[in-house]
């Protein structure tokens, strides 16, 4: 069958975590021994456009790695998610990375290497016009340089491509980004990043549309999603009862499964019910990009609850 649908497009980072298991982080000038290692695949972009893809919509990254051992893991790994990743390169020198000390009592201390990430610049981005020009859907996080995120909204706004846009690490934006992007979806720190609006979302909404974004969702962990339209309505999505083991990637879920759900057609409120189920899927399960449900898991998950 050929494939009709329009693909996400995700313009972001990937990244590999290094995790240190350790019974405490080391003072300065101190060895200790570790209890265990383990790499995973990470980073904003690779992470929401596996949940995309785990759902059975097509995806593209375009992105880069470094040309160290771990570049064509990450490739790898989007690849085996369903992931077109043959728009990446493995630029020269390290991919991102990111060491993760984790001690036995829950503190961590954690340094993230940009590395390839930094290298994705407007050169690049510009040799594939055509990727972009035919995405349904554009998704941006700010793990990539400012300068790679300003143009690419530009290209999305002159082939008229609706934008995405997680503002994680938050970080101030050009007024052509805010005028560019269809839905910006902060978490709560990073909306306090923009608007000093306190704990309700009514009047964060309301200022940061005034910026003339056209759609907003302040994710709201186990509180759940509110979400507001230019125009048009606002208000909460309720969040689904889970026991929840770890969060890590939650928010990515939730791009990653809004996106597919407002391209599938989905009016914004199903299509933020849509992605609280996979990202309350999410968090009942270990690790990032490992976390992220199936359409079949989703199915299953949405008839149970009714
Ligand atoms: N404990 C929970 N129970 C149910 N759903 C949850 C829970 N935590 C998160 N979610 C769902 O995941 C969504 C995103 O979570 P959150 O607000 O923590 O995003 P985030 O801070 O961007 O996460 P990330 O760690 O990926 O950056 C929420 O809007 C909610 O739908
Ligand atoms: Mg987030």
């Amino acid at each position: 069958m050929n494939e009709t649908r329009k693909p996400i497009v995700v313009v972001g980072s990937v990244t590999m975590d290094m995790v240190t298991c350790t019974p405490q982080i080391p003072r300065i000038g101190q060895t200790v021994i570790g209890t265990s290692f383990s790499t995973t695949p990470g980073g904003k972009g690779a992470n929401q456009a596996v949940a995309a893809a785990r759902l059975g919509y097509p995806v593209q990254f375009v992105g880069m790695v470094g040309d160290d051992v771990y570049g064509p893991q990450l490739i790898d790994n989007l690849f085996h998610a369903g992931v077109d990743t043959s728009a990446m390169l493995a630029a020269s020198g390290s991919s991102g990375l990111a060491p993760i000390f984790l001690a036995e009592n829950g503190q961590n201390a954690i340094v993230v290497v940009p590395g390839a990430n930094g290298k994705v610049d407007s050169a690049y981005v510009d040799k594939h016009l055509h990727v972009i020009r035919n995405a349904g859907m554009v998704l941006c996080q700010l793990e990539l340089p400012m300068a790679t995120i300003d143009h690419t909204l530009a290209l999305c706004a002159q082939f008229d491509v609706p934008v995405m846009l997680d503002p994680a690490p938050a970080a101030a934006l050009s007024d052509p980004v805010w005028k560019q992007v269809a839905w910006f979806t902060p978490n709560e720190t990073e909306a306090a990043f923009y608007i000093d609006g306190g704990s309700d979302p009514e009047p964060v909404a309301r200022e940061l549309l005034a910026r003339d974004l056209r759609g907003i969702v302040l994710k709201r962990g186990a509180e759940g999603a509110y979400v507001a339209v230019a125009g048009g309505k606002a208000g909460w999505v309720q969040p689904f009862a889970v026991d929840a083991i770890d969060t890590v990637a939650a928010g990515d879920c939730f791009n990653g499964a809004f996106a597919v759900a407002l391209l599938e057609g989905k009016d914004p409120w199903a299509a933020a019910r849509f992605a609280c189920a996979a990202s309350a899927i999410s968090v009942t399960r270990h690790g990032a990009q490992a976390s992220m449900p199936s359409r079949a898991d989703l199915k299953s998950f949405l008839a149970s609850r009714g």
